[in-house]
């Protein structure tokens, strides 16, 4: 396991303009999976900038969306981006996730934030008290196995000619050289979700070229 500390809602908001608006495919095919597991109304725990909206409001058997994020500039792109698929209910919260009430939600997800968390177990027992017993939680995370420069030299032959793609570049290596991040084998992940009182029904790491876990979590019943 490796960490250090957390980056900074500042650093976030630094990285919001390119992080909207470049998606290699890599990202496309994440944002695809997981938008598919999703039903009823949608918790997105540390949103970003919106991304994975469109799909998951285009999925027919969502009826909403609530991000939550703590970086400013994510949240305004994020409401943008909610702004354009109307034809669904969604709201953007501001705030830290361990820090605000957040509605119940009928399933949940978290896309590349949990490596942020200062409290990593906080958070997850945060997102288990949102859900119901049974109800589906999709946390995808960068881990110990990722090789960004590899997968940006792959990503940059999708998306060299994008105007904010040396940004997109610059700031995902920095995530993962100087910064402040969670790093976890698939089997700690799945037990510290296991702690916060989920049951794995899948696990895989087929993404980001093995440098990204992806469970499909289901709130335990035992725990209501
Ligand atoms: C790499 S971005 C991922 C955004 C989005 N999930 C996606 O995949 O498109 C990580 C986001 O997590 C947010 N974040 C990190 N820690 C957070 C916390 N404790 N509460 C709320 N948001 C947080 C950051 O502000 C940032 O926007």
């Amino acid at each position: 396991m490796k960490t250090t500390n957390q980056k900074t809602a500042t650093d976030w908001n630094d990285y919001s303009r390119s992080f909207l608006s470049v998606m290699p495919s890599q990202m496309l095919a994440l944002n695809r999976e997981v938008a598919s597991h999703l039903t009823g109304h949608v918790a997105d725990l540390g949103c970003g900038s919106g991304k994975i909206i469109p799909f998951v409001l285009d999925n027919p058997l969502v009826t909403g969306y609530t991000g939550v994020d703590s970086a400013l500039e994510m949240v305004t792109k994020a409401r943008w981006m909610a702004d354009q698929f109307p034809q669904k209910p969604a709201q953007i919260i501001h705030a830290r996730i361990e820090d605000v009430e957040i509605p119940k939600a009928d399933s949940a997800l978290s896309i590349n934030s949990y490596y942020n968390w200062p409290d990593t177990r906080r958070v997850l027992t945060k997102i288990a008290d949102i859900l119901s017993p049974g109800a589906t939680f999709i946390l995808a995370t960068i881990n110990t196995r990722l090789d960004m420069q590899a997968l940006l030299n792959s990503a940059e032959k999708e998306c060299i000619a994008h105007p904010h793609w040396s940004e997109f570049r610059d700031h995902n290596l920095r995530i993962c050289e100087s910064s402040s991040i969670k790093l976890l084998e698939l089997d700690e992940l799945i037990r510290e979700t296991q702690l916060a009182g989920f049951a794995v029904e899948q696990a895989h790491q087929h993404l980001y070229e093995g440098g990204l876990s992806l469970l499909v979590l289901r709130k335990d019943f035992s725990e209501s």
